[in-house]
């Protein structure tokens, strides 16, 4: 069992992108076992992006009664309640196969007040531990998707975590935001959660037409090779997938360059895990 908690404070580098299709592809994975168990995806991002594609995407509006849901997962985790089964359902993804990823029912209003909820209560960084303490046995994987912040909700993510999966859009200033990051977890690490692991680094949104992209994967070579996972590739239908409520594994053919990349993707992780 591992969980593993997907950060970056800076914005739309493919952290929900990546949740959604490394969810999609370790629960595949898992469904060739002979005993196998399912695979959570948990969103705590107020946006919900990654809880909207695992339930339709956005052309449909299936997605609504998710997260309008009441009770819900952000009621119970900013209200200290504890882990619940029953606010626990299956999403559709992955769509090609019948053992599908679970997600919490949620709410958006009560999402959006998730931070300060988190905030006034006491051990503030647990509580996301404590809610997953009593049901996590019941999971191969549990896919954590972060909101872009630095604040108590990654905060208790890493907490909560045995790996931690950092996605870098290779960009002139993300080497710097890098480091932040890195800084973070070794905080979380000393002062709170010792057994955390970086499982690694992924280049996202990768052109490899881009000169300066090319120059960052370089020095992040140099500086963090030994953390280096594969790199997405920006990929107009991986975008596409996700907004269609699709993983890149039910989307796209199997030769394609999506597919390629999260499959090489999700074998490195797993390859990191063992
Ligand atoms: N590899 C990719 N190729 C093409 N488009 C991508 C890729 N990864 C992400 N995108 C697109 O970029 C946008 C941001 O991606 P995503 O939502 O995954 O980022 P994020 O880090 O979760 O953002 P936020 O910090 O706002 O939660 C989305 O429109 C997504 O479809
Ligand atoms: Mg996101």
């Amino acid at each position: 069992m591992a969980i593993i908690s997907l950060i970056n404070r800076k914005g739309g580098v493919g952290k929900s992108t990546i949740s959604i299709n490394l969810a999609a592809g370790l629960a595949t994975r898992e469904s060739r076992k002979p005993s196998s168990k399912p695979v959570l995806l948990i969103d705590m991002d107020d946006q919900l992006s990654a809880t909207i594609t695992a339930m339709g995407g956005g052309f449909g509006q299936q997605f609504v009664p998710v997260i309008t849901a009441e009770p819900s997962f952000a009621g119970a985790l900013g209200g200290g309640l504890g882990g619940s089964e029953s606010l626990l359902i299956e999403s559709l993804l992955p769509r090609n196969r019948s053992e599908k990823v679970r997600v919490f029912k949620t709410n958006k209003t009560k999402m959006e007040g998730l931070e300060d909820s988190l905030k006034s209560m006491p051990e503030s960084a647990f509580q996301l531990l404590y809610f997953l303490e009593p049901i996590k046995d019941k999971f191969s994987y549990i896919i954590i998707d972060n909101p872009p912040s630095a604040g108590m909700i990654p905060m208790n993510a890493l907490v909560a975590s045995t790996h931690v999966l950092i996605p870098i859009e290779p960009d002139g200033l993300s080497l710097i935001g890098l480091a932040d990051i890195l800084r973070m977890i070794e905080n979380v690490q000393k002062n709170t959660n010792p057994d955390l692991k970086i499982l690694g680094i992924i280049p996202s949104r990768f052109r490899m037409v881009r000169r300066q992209s090319r120059d960052v994967i370089e020095d992040m070579e140099k500086l963090y090779g030994h953390l280096l996972l594969p790199y997405v590739k920006d990929l107009a239908d991986i975008s596409a997938a996700t907004t269609a409520g699709y993983d890149v594994f039910s989307y796209c053919r199997q030769k394609s360059q999506p597919y390629r990349c999260f499959s090489n993707l999700v074998d490195a992780v797993l390859g990191k895990l063992q």
